[in-house]
């Protein structure tokens, strides 16, 4: 016969851990619930290409869901807020980034329901990622644009500026070469791992999709058997074990000092340390060995001996010198933060 004080202890931890286990059954059915009243709303894949599918979304719900905290999701691409409508169920904060005003006008009125949610109109390509850094975002879905270099850097992004960073998730992973390139590398550097389909084509199934021609615009349907997404937790990061984020990005290089905004040349390094320009003709690039965020240049066009170019800490902008030399004679900036003031007055225009 057990003693009175620990048949309490017992009784008191089995009635407690069954109590427990109830609360969190009750949560994540609550969870559900609510996630499922935004799903039925919500149009699907098929009525709408642009938006996730109900599956998908329900996907989500599932996997989220089962966390016994779910604080902050980022959503990067909003569109007309369908998905944002579910993640706001899930995450008791959003905050809901897209370039387009007059989209995310039609979401903040199509999730008008919800107080959740923070609607923010950025240019992902442009904007400091810094103001993103202390919201304690838990989960970042990137669904903005598709192609390669920015899918990349929206996902280099959230692992080097959210600390609190745990999950990633990606829309259009099935169909979208861009999307499957950079997960496939940020696995093969340990950054993400665990990764599992979401939606259409999760257990290899096939699905139609509807796809374009680049050079026509004309549309056709497809199909794969990818998944339609990926959520992924984030691994042992190493910013320095990712691939240079700089590579394939086109900069604009200026004379110093600036005396008018046309650019001398435009400069892209290229993957295998291959580098263009429009004016000084091809070169080469390799990585400074003094533990700068440097690179030293071989540009006949421009110069006999090495160029030294020193990167800003987000690489969005660059200075060249002549090697060992403090002058700068050149100063490089990404072209899409040559293009955002434009393309940000232009679609006032709309407004
Ligand atoms: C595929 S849609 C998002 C769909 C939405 N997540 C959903 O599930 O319904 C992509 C969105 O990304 C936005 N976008 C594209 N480029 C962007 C950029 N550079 N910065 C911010 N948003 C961008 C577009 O305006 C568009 O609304």
């Amino acid at each position: 016969m057990l003693p009175t004080t620990l048949k309490d202890t017992l009784w008191f931890f089995s009635t407690y851990c069954l109590c427990q286990s109830y609360q969190a059954r009750d949560a994540f059915a609550e969870c559900l619930a609510s996630a499922e009243h935004e799903i039925n709303k919500a149009p699907d894949k098929s009525d709408m290409f642009v938006t996730t599918s109900r599956l998908y979304k329900w996907h989500l719900a599932r996997y989220f869901c089962k966390l016994p905290i779910r604080t902050v999701v980022l959503e990067l691409g909003v569109y007309h807020g369908h998905s944002t409508a579910v993640l706001a169920a899930i995450f008791q904060q959003v905050i809901a980034v897209d370039i387009n005003e007059a989209y995310l006008k039609i979401a903040a009125s199509n999730d008008r329901n919800h107080s959740n949610i923070a609607f923010l109109a950025v240019d992902l390509m442009a904007a400091g990622w810094q103001m993103f850094a202390s919201s304690g975002v838990q989960a970042v879905v990137v669904d903005a644009d598709h192609r390669y270099e920015y899918v990349r850097q929206d996902a280099y992004n959230a692992l080097s500026y959210l600390r609190e960073l745990e999950y990633v998730v990606f829309d259009d992973f099935g169909h979208e070469v861009g999307v499957q390139r950079t997960v496939r590398e940020l696995k093969r550097d340990g950054a993400l791992v665990d990764c599992r389909g979401i939606g259409n084509g999760w257990n290899g199934s096939w699905w139609e999709y509807q796809n374009w021609d680049e050079q026509t615009g004309q549309q056709f349907t497809s199909w794969t058997n990818e998944s339609e997404g990926i959520i992924c937790r984030r691994g042992n990061f190493s910013a320095s074990g990712l691939a240079p984020d700089f590579v394939d990005q086109r900069f604009y290089v200026y004379k110093q000092p600036l005396q008018h905004f046309c650019p001398t040349s435009i400069l892209r390094l290229l993957p295998g340390h291959r580098l263009v320009t429009s004016l000084w003709g091809d070169g080469t690039w390799r990585k400074a060995n003094d533990g700068r965020d440097a690179l030293l240049l071989e540009l006949q066009g421009l110069s006999d001996t090495p160029v030294e170019l020193l990167f800003n800490s987000p690489r969005s902008a660059f200075v060249l010198s002549q090697f060992g030399e403090a002058r700068t004679d050149w100063f490089g900036i990404r072209d899409h933060f040559v293009f955002e003031p434009f393309q940000r007055a232009t679609r006032q225009f709309d407004e």
